[in-house]
């Protein structure tokens, strides 16, 4: 057996990521949040499916008052990039009305980790909108964006010496997609024709949105921006290599699902590329059935994430590595597990970081990883049952532990890299 030691570049950035709705609690003004839905409910037609059909985030892991504990935490990891959002709907609860409270508590949070020497990357629009939006049809409708960019502007000129990096939309593809494709998340709405417009007016606010940032930032604090997005990339493959009809399906899934957004928006509206890796898609043919092709694994009895995921590191690489041809500065913005068995939580970052070790070998700028996710948090659809964290929070108390995982990360993030046995 030989023991090598994988050495990370020096600079290199270690970070965990959270969304505010998932942990903060108290985001009771958004399209998620049943308090919010119950006060709109003969106002927006689905308010009540998805009352039914979708669980309250609540309190969830209290981070709007304990922030400072989860600083902390992260500190104690040794890492240095903080990946969080900010939630819209608490900055303007009404229409065009901003409430400087929640302004000026998102900047004591930024002050305190620029204080602790943190890297700090801010996401606008992690999936919720303000319960108002939903009344005239959010993203659907075109005047979104001019909403979205009032609030970046707003947002930009009060933390933009803060901030290093501005996650403008988190997962365009994954939001259009699993709330208007697939009817998995709120709305709940499963209309192709919707998700497409959707899609298209993310891919406006984004770009728009790139150029007013950088507009503000120039023109108020004389700096540059690094404006992006993190975009949720999967490794695709078909079984059966000898049939070009299911190649070619994969070739086109691939593209449609990982470069569309790079391509609609124009790659020079990314400053860096974030990559959200979770895992393998595989298109399936159903043996012995009379359905059609199929993307799905679930038969195959193989050893899942508690999210139903395929565990495929060599993914990370191959996306890793497609990617660089854009020849932009990546930051994995997004890898992580659900699972209750920590062990097998290390296994999976280990694996992941080995990956992606070769793929700076290889010779690709990748410049930083976040774990997702710094504490057990609120999976949407999923409510509290799927574990992500590095740090258990206790649903009652939201006492925070850490995992051997937590450890071991922050061993890797203080030694820049880890051993591993071939
Ligand atoms: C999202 C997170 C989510 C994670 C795990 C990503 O798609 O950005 O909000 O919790 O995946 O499902």
């Amino acid at each position: 057996m030989t023991k090598k030691f994988l050495k990370f570049p020096d600079n290199f950035l270690w970070g965990t990521a959270t969304s505010a709705h998932q942990i903060e609690g108290g985001c009771n003004n958004n399209d998620w949040s049943h308090q919010a839905l119950k006060k709109y409910i003969n106002k927006i037609p689905w308010a009540d499916k998805v009352i039914k059909n979708i669980p309250d985030a609540g309190i969830a892991c209290d981070s709007w008052r304990r922030y400072q504990e989860d600083i902390e935490l992260a500190k104690n990891l040794h890492i240095k990039l903080y990946r969080f959002s900010i939630e819209w709907s608490k900055i303007e609860p009404h229409n065009g009305e901003f409430d400087q409270t929640a302004l000026n508590h998102y900047k004591k949070i930024l002050i305190s980790l620029k204080k602790e020497g943190f890297v700090i990357m801010l996401t606008l629009h992690h999936f919720t909108n303000p319960i108002w939006t939903a009344e005239f049809g959010g993203w659907e409708k075109k005047k979104m964006i001019k909403y979205f960019l009032r609030y970046t502007k707003k947002v930009v000129a009060e933390f933009g010496d803060l901030v290093d990096f501005w996650v403008t939309i988190n997962e365009p593809g994954g939001y259009a997609f699993c709330s208007y494709g697939i009817g998995q998340w709120v709305p709940l709405k499963t209309n192709k024709f919707k998700m497409a417009i959707v899609f298209k007016n993310l891919i406006k606010a984004h770009k728009q949105s790139y150029k007013l940032i950088h507009h503000v930032i120039k023109d108020k604090f004389n700096k540059f921006p690094q404006v992006g997005i993190a975009n949720d990339l999967q490794a695709y493959s078909n079984y059966r290599k000898h049939n070009l009809v299911e190649q070619i399906k994969v070739y086109f899934i691939y593209n449609f699902s990982n470069h569309l957004f790079y391509k609609l928006t124009n790659i020079k509206t990314h400053d860096f590329l974030g990559v959200n890796y979770y895992f393998e898609v595989r298109t399936h043919k159903q043996f012995n059935t009379k359905t059609k092709n199929d993307i799905s694994v679930k038969h195959e009895d193989r050893h899942l994430t508690d999210t139903e995921w395929v565990i495929y590191p060599r993914g990370i690489y191959d996306v890793l590595y497609d990617l660089s041809d854009y020849k932009k500065p990546i930051y994995i913005t997004e890898n992580g597990i659900a699972t209750e068995d920590d062990e097998v939580r290390i296994r999976f970052i280990k694996e992941h970081l080995e990956e992606i070790y070769y793929a700076i070998k290889a010779g690709i700028d990748i410049r930083g990883y976040c774990y997702w996710s710094l504490l057990d948090n609120f999976e949407w659809a999923a409510g509290y049952r799927p574990k992500f964290g590095l740090v258990s929070v206790d649903s009652k108390s939201q006492n925070r532990q850490l995992k051997a995982s937590a450890k071991f990360y922050s061993k890797t993030a203080e030694a820049n890299g880890l051993w591993w046995n071939y």
